[in-house]
């Protein structure tokens, strides 16, 4: 479960203190898919980027599984949030140096040995449709697929959380319903999905949509919303 209680973001510009999240209460359920719409420059991303811990609030508090992140020292919350939530990223984030199954190894990489990493890597490209790519380079894909190999990745670790920017933004139709289709999968096993789009197709597929506008959260504008 993931609560945020009266949370507010602002950031230093040269002349001015902007406050882009403004006293915002918000709580997303185990299992559900929430979808997060609003204006560009509304605070979607920053909004991922506090679940992500990845993003200290000026006030309020992120409870990501009964813990306060928001408490927790740098180190230790990297930590926990590593076990807990993973990202996917609009632009993929892929390293041009490693190939596919390298790119899906990443995360674990450093804490597990490549054995035990390799047959699940193998198993979620799979699982994306990738596997006849399996040592193709990021140049080498498509950006279908690239996205594809960021969905894997993400899935490695099993994060109990996962995040997703505009996961459909740089696809055509035929890709957008191929991620979807994943997304819809990954749900109906009980995947908590927090996503950020501009695509009202995409957000459509959660269970709940909230809208961000003026630093603050709107509710029902697509018709299936409720907080
Ligand atoms: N590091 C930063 N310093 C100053 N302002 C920032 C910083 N990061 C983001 N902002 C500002 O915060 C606001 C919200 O940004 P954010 O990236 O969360 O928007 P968004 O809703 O994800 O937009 P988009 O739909 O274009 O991705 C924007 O006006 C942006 O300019
Ligand atoms: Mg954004």
């Amino acid at each position: 479960m993931i609560q945020l209680k009266n949370v507010s973001v602002t950031y230093q510009a040269l002349h001015e203190t902007l406050t882009i999240l403004q006293d915002i209460t918000l709580t997303v359920a185990s299992g559900e898919w929430l979808s997060i719409v609003g204006p560009s420059g509304s605070g979607k991303t920053t909004l991922l980027k506090l679940i992500a811990g990845a993003l200290q609030p000026v006030s309020g508090t992120v409870t990501i599984n009964e813990r306060s992140i928001t408490d927790l020292a740098h180190t230790d919350r990297q930590a926990f949030i590593r076990t807990q939530v993973a990202s996917v990223y609009q632009q993929f984030r892929l390293l041009p140096q490693f190939n596919v199954l390298e790119n899906v190894m990443l995360p674990l990489v450093p804490y597990e040995s490549r054995k035990t990493i390799r047959p699940r890597a193998t198993e979620l490209i799979d699982q994306v449709g990738l596997s006849h790519r399996m040592t193709h380079y990021p140049h080498q894909l498509s950006g279908g697929e690239q996205q594809r190999v960021s969905f894997a990745r993400a899935l490695l670790t099993e994060p109990a959380i996962l995040l997703c920017d505009e996961p459909t933004g740089n696809l055509d139709q035929a890709n957008r319903d191929n991620i979807l289709d994943l997304l819809s999968q990954l749900h109906a096993q009980g995947q908590t999905i927090v996503l950020a789009t501009h695509d009202d197709v995409v957000a459509r597929r959660g269970d709940r949509t909230i809208s961000i506008d003026n630093g603050t959260i709107h509710k029902g504008e697509l018709g299936h919303a409720s907080l």
